[in-house]
């Protein structure tokens, strides 16, 4: 690859990927709708600048998929990379240094929502197929992109598309940019990501709201009695009060726990750089990978109801919401875990209380085997760039769609170049700048040996998709 690519280009790389961190792509909130079609826009835009004979917008019910190929190098291998153009809201926006969709450079890191989570990371891997482009524009491999716009809402747009066109992930192996480092300096391959069931508790105890002083003492609250049955489902040393939850869990093996141990860790600047918090909760005999990585979690995110403005009002409140979610490990099935959140919710409420759960959205915990000769590749990039092999770590976090991109067989490479303090979802998300530049060589170098020797064996996977209409018909609405 144009070894100076990354020092001859990085005012330019910069005031792009500023751009595309400037559209406001938050998925969950519907008045958000057209800033996710635009960065959809940014990338096609930039697939066809790439050279990329088939660029797509696929529609739906939700935001729009982006289907990228690049031209094809018959005989090489294939190689299909997922990312997210999609953010999370970006509040609270008073504890943000500078404007969340105001991309700012300070101390070498670049500041803003998406920084990391995930535009960043998508960037990154554009920006490395850029500097492995060949003099006649021609990339190493044959290189298949699917970003979409629903990862950080739970949105179907990507399962529904995958469901009736699997296609679509056909290839020697998937990519998945998406998460971090271990540590600074120390690159990971993740071999498990949890999954997720977020629902809501909804509660209503009366018809309407009552005077607090008339009625105090015979009304039923509806946020106390949702804040009981919130405090029914987990005991102060974490555990989690469903029936029956933990029994399907499967627990890590000795070998991985083994490994987990000669994973560099210090507990007091974990509390201090990452948690935040002056003590860790959670269950007792555990260690913090194994709370983290191989438990399931209860979590409330927000409770709405009542009086929450300025001043007091002495009201009894008729209804109150919670949502919640738990992470799942492997064993574990997003929908029997929310019959069963059902169920023990049904058994904590009060018979004069109507209570009602409800899935928000989800996905299926998810394994990865890290055998395939892809891997290996990995490792060899980083060596070379970096001056160290990836550590195997698994995530606490989850990509719902992660499960169904190894469907077609590919093996699934989960990695990433951010760092353990990048705050996503958090006030000041950043970006090293130095994991940019880092990352734009140890992926060119990656799709350089992956073209070499990244083949699974007899098919060409690259080829078993037939080419799409080109860029210029391509459906964008
Ligand atoms: N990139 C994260 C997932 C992640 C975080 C992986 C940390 C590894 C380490 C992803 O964008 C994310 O935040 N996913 C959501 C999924 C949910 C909204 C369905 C999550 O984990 O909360
Ligand atoms: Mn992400
Ligand atoms: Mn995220």
């Amino acid at each position: 690859m144009d070894q100076m690519f990354v020092t001859r280009e990085q005012e330019r790389l910069l005031r792009e990927l500023s751009d595309f961190l400037a559209i406001p792509s938050v998925s969950t909130l519907p008045a958000h709708a057209g800033d996710c079609r635009r960065a959809a826009s940014w990338l096609m835009a930039e697939l066809r600048r790439l050279g990329c004979p088939t660029v797509t917008l696929i529609e739906g019910a939700g935001h729009p998929v982006v289907w990228a190929g690049g031209p094809r190098r018959p005989g090489r291998p294939t190689l299909l990379v997922y990312g997210h153009y999609d953010v999370q809201p970006p509040d609270p926006l008073e504890e943000w240094d500078t404007p969340p969709f105001t991309p700012t450079v300070r101390d070498g890191k670049l500041y803003a929502r998406g920084a990391s989570d995930d535009k960043g990371q998508v960037f990154c891997m554009l920006k490395a197929y850029e500097a492995t482009r060949d003099a006649d524009g021609l990339p190493p491999c044959n290189v298949n992109f699917i970003f979409e716009g629903e990862e950080e809402c739970g949105g179907r747009m990507i399962f529904d598309l995958l469901r009736s066109q699997p296609e679509h992930t056909r290839a020697d192996a998937a990519i998945v940019l998406d998460m971090s480092y271990y540590a600074p300096g120390i690159p990971a391959v993740y071999t498990a990501l949890r999954g997720l069931c977020y629902a809501e508790i909804a509660v209503r105890t009366l018809q309407r709201d009552l005077h607090s002083g008339t009625y105090g003492g015979v009304a039923p609250n509806a946020i106390e009695t949702l804040v009981r049955i919130l405090a029914g489902l987990k005991d102060e040393e974490g555990e989690i009060l469903i029936p029956k939850l933990y029994k399907s869990v499967e627990e890590p093996g000795k070998s991985e726990l083994k490994e987990w141990k000669k994973l560099p860790f210090d507990k007091a600047e974990y509390l201090r750089n990452e948690v935040t918090a002056t003590a860790l909760t959670g269950r007792k005999g555990y260690s913090v990978f194994e709370r983290t990585w191989a438990l399931p979690t209860f979590e409330i995110h927000g409770i709405r109801g009542g009086f929450t403005g300025d001043g007091a009002k002495t009201v009894i409140p008729a209804q109150a919401t919670a949502k919640v979610s738990l992470r799942l490990v492997p064993g574990q099935k997003q929908e029997k875990v929310f019959r069963q959140l059902q169920k023990a919710v049904a058994a904590l409420a009060p018979k004069w209380a109507e209570v009602e759960v409800r899935m928000l959205h989800g996905g299926d915990p998810v394994q990865v085997d890290t055998d395939a000769p892809a891997f290996g590749l990995l490792d060899e990039a980083f060596e070379e760039v970096v001056g160290r092999r990836t550590v195997h770590a698994r995530a606490g976090g989850s990509i719902p769609i992660v499960p169904e991109l190894g469907l077609t067989g590919a093996p699934v490479i989960l990695t990433g170049i951010g760092l353990p303090d990048d705050g996503l979802h958090s006030p000041n998300e950043k970006l090293d700048l130095s994991q940019l530049w880092e990352g734009i060589q140890v992926f060119g170098r990656f799709l350089e040996l992956f073209g070499e020797r990244g083949g699974r064996g007899e098919t060409e996977a690259g080829d078993a998709l037939p080419d799409e209409e080109p860029a210029e018909a391509s459906a964008e609405a």
